[in-house]
């Protein structure tokens, strides 16, 4: 019998504990693992390699993703280190153009130095992705929507392009989650996530999951794990699938609010722009929802000139300024010194993340009183 995305948030990967019946996966604190002779072992020999939470936690993200294999790093740049690490020097990738910063810097100061190098296309304009695929290009790399501008890519038709070409297709599904997109579904290759976002979704655990259906891409995926070595520990597995139960009722709440603010904001007076895809102006709009079957919580925006964003920043009481996203807290950051400081100015400015914007990742708290601590900060905030 095959479960919807409710049931297999609470049910999927490995379900409780087959020996005691314990509903939740035991957290098996160890490293290593007794062996009954000589090349006899239970399955489990170094923890690094594999360790029973972390493998549940592993089959649990293959599951809602629907793919078939799952992978647990320490975090989403190890997931993203791992998966990088299938290129060799004089390989390419093709990335969208608006990226985590952290992306973007582990590709120009690790990959780069490696040979590995990429190109910066807007991947919503797919004439310019397949115009960018000359032979060395190895893979396209993409977010969507895409932090911190929430740009959306049609997933489905940059992966006809990448199977054309024989490139493959990856892509970052941390602001979505598979409860609102499955890029495998629609013909990505592999899909990453910092799990320290929504998938955990209580801002206490720094995670990354990678999911994929292609056998010898996971085997060379899992020998990768292994061998760079950036797993995720049993505690932390277990904290991942503990979140991950209430995904599904946290993500309606968090969507819900994010879409009532994003309306009034845009409406507010308060702003110049407002980048979130389930507004029906949003160029992305149509395209998420094809492909998605919600727009997520997270939006961004650019102040009125009127206001003052550093003052607006100091003066938010029940939103928090700080880094991260997806938790049930609220939290702005200011992209151009915190997420993104990594891009070089002039390509953070080129693509739209100007000092005036501002990301914010809508918690559950009370709408009202999130939109009141929105109201107060901006007032405050007025230029004399
Ligand atoms: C879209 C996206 N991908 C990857 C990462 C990196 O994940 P982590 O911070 O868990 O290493 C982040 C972090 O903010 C992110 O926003």
């Amino acid at each position: 019998m095959s479960y919807k995305i409710d049931s297999l948030l609470i049910h999927g990967g490995i379900d409780g504990d087959e020996v005691t019946g314990a509903v939740n996966v035991p957290i098996y604190q160890t490293s290593t693992y007794k062996q009954d002779g000589l090349g006899k072992n239970r399955g489990w020999e170094y923890s690094r390699t594999g360790n029973p939470t972390r493998a549940a936690l592993e089959k649990l993200i293959a599951d809602l993703e629907n793919g078939e294999y799952g992978l647990a790093f320490a975090s989403g740049l190890a997931a993203i280190h791992t998966v990088l690490s299938l290129f060799k020097g004089g390989d390419k990738l093709v990335v969208s153009d608006n990226i985590y910063g952290g992306t973007f810097r582990i590709l120009d100061n690790v990959f780069k130095n490696l040979d590995i190098t990429y190109k910066i296309v807007n991947t919503s304009d797919l004439a310019s992705v397949e115009a960018a695929l000359d032979p060395d290009v190895k893979a396209i790399y993409v977010e969507s929507p895409a932090n911190p501008l929430l740009t959306i890519t049609d997933i489905e038709a940059v992966s006809k392009i990448a199977k054309k070409h024989g490139k493959l297709l990856i892509v970052d599904n941390t602001f979505l989650t598979p409860y609102l997109q499955r890029p495998l579904d629609l013909g990505a290759d592999i899909v990453i996530h910092s799990g320290t976002k929504y998938l955990g979704g209580h801002s206490d655990t720094i995670s990354g999951l990678v999911a994929l259906k292609d056998k010898a891409l996971a085997d060379r995926l899992y020998y990768l794990q292994n061998a760079i070595g950036g797993v995720l520990a049993p505690w932390d597995s277990f904290l991942m699938i503990r979140g991950i139960k209430t995904l599904g009722v946290r993500m309606d709440r968090h969507v819900s609010n994010a879409g009532k603010i994003a309306k009034w904001l845009s409406e507010s007076g308060y702003v110049s722009k407002v980048y979130y895809p389930g507004l029906p102006s949003d160029p992305g709009y149509e395209i998420q929802k094809k492909q998605a079957s919600g727009a997520g919580a997270m939006f961004s925006f650019v102040l009125d000139e009127k206001y003052d964003y550093k003052v607006f920043f100091e003066s938010l009481k029940l939103i928090s300024l700080a880094e991260s996203l997806g938790g049930v807290e609220s939290l702005v950051c200011h992209p151009a010194s915190m997420t993104h400081a990594a891009i070089p100015a002039e390509i953070r400015k080129s693509v739209g993340i100007v000092d005036e914007l501002i990301r914010f990742s809508v918690g559950i708290e009370d709408v009202d009183d999130l939109i009141e601590d929105l109201i107060q900060a901006v007032e405050k905030s007025k230029k004399a």
